[in-house]
């Protein structure tokens, strides 16, 4: 990992990560194991069709605590959040799709167990640092990009309503009680520990399946749609400085990429990276062309003023470092049938 900053806010403390054998949250706590010095706690219920796997920690399996509960479980919670002095709060469902179909089962995931854990700091830590990933689909079709934190918040989905919901429940919280909670709006994240399973929790890694396994890639539209991304490494570095830094309490933040790609760009890339794969046009599922929100790309320029966090990785090198995962570990992200990855 290419992060070189200086995180020792975080020696000698105790960090709990919600959503901790997911995509990201693995790679935080593989970040956090790699400091040195620093308890970590993971809470994930490995929820079906999420990108929870206990692969994800595999070799860091005896330097971190790991609980298999619900962050709806109340007891659970109360009993976690007592001794902990961060909460990097990534435990969430992140299919748009899914929240269209399963309505109720995104407000439970994405608003109600972000009460509960709120509810049960108020009562056993208040003053708490909790980091919430949010999403940047609370702003919905762009008026203008790239968006910033003053774009109108208008989303298209169910999951950008309750994200946005589960945002404010934090602010709340941190003017009410004092819970110092920040909140960060991320963008397309891509990188190691990702599910690859289905095409449900985006497009990114649908991609870089399509192109491991020689398949070819489907391009919504003509896969004109721009769109930002960033690599998870960089994504990791703005949770840990936004988790180190108290001016930031209180306060939302975009993560946004350096260069908006075309979908169709990301797909040539990657099909000429791994050698193999081919794109294939066709129209929207009309279930997705109700949802979609066009290009879309944010500006990171208030976390940068605020925290000096910009994106580091370039967008080949991040997908070298992604398509070099899968092919040594693809088999813990496939089924039997599609475990001969080259
Ligand atoms: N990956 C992205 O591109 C992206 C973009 C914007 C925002 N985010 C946000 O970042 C966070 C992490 O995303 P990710 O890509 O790592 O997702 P992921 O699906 O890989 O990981 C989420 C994890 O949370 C767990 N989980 C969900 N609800 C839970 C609950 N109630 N109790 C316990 N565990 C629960 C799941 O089992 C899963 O392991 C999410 O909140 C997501 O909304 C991600």
């Amino acid at each position: 990992m290419s992060v070189s900053k200086n995180f020792s806010a975080y020696r000698g403390r105790t960090v709990l990560i919600t959503g901790g054998l997911g995509f990201i949250g693995s790679n935080l706590a593989h970040k956090l194991v790699e400091l040195g010095g620093v308890e970590v706690i993971l809470l994930d219920a490995l929820l079906p069709d999420q990108g929870g796997n206990p692969f994800n920690v595999e070799s860091v399996r005896d330097r971190v605590k790991i609980h298999a509960a619900n962050m709806c479980d109340d007891w659970a919670v109360n009993h976690l959040v007592g001794g902990v002095d961060y909460i990097f709060n990534l435990a969430g469902s992140v299919s748009h799709l899914d929240s269209m179909l399963f309505p109720q089962r995104d407000l439970e995931l994405n608003c109600a167990a972000h009460l509960a854990l709120l509810e049960a700091c108020r009562n056993f830590n208040p003053h708490v640092k909790i980091v919430f990933t949010s999403t940047r689909q609370v702003y919905g079709k762009p008026l203008y990009l790239p968006l910033d934190e003053q774009h109108r918040l208008s989303p298209l989905d169910v999951n950008g309503i309750n994200k946005l919901a589960a945002e404010h429940y934090h602010l709340l919280y941190h003017r009410v009680y004092g819970t110092r909670s920040v909140c960060l709006r991320l963008t397309n994240t891509y990188g190691p520990r990702q599910l690859l399973r289905h095409n449900r929790q985006g497009f990114i890694p649908w991609f870089v399946r399509g192109a491991l396994l020689g398949e070819e890639i489907e391009l919504f539209g003509e896969g004109r749609q721009k769109r930002d991304m960033n690599y998870v490494d960089d994504v990791v570095e703005a949770l840990l400085l936004a988790g180190a830094d108290e001016r930031c309490e209180g306060e939302v933040f975009n993560l946004g990429g350096d260069e908006p790609v075309m979908l169709s760009e990301l797909a040539a890339e990657l099909i000429s990276m791994t050698g193999q794969g081919s794109v294939r046009c066709t129209p929207f599922p009309p279930e997705r062309q109700l949802i979609d929100i066009g290009n879309c790309y944010s500006s990171y320029g208030k976390i940068e003023s605020a925290l000096g966090w910009r994106p580091r990785t370039p967008l080949q090198e991040g997908l070298r470092r992604t398509v070099d995962f899968y092919r040594e570990h693809g088999r813990h992200y496939l089924t039997q049938d599609e475990r001969t990855v080259s």
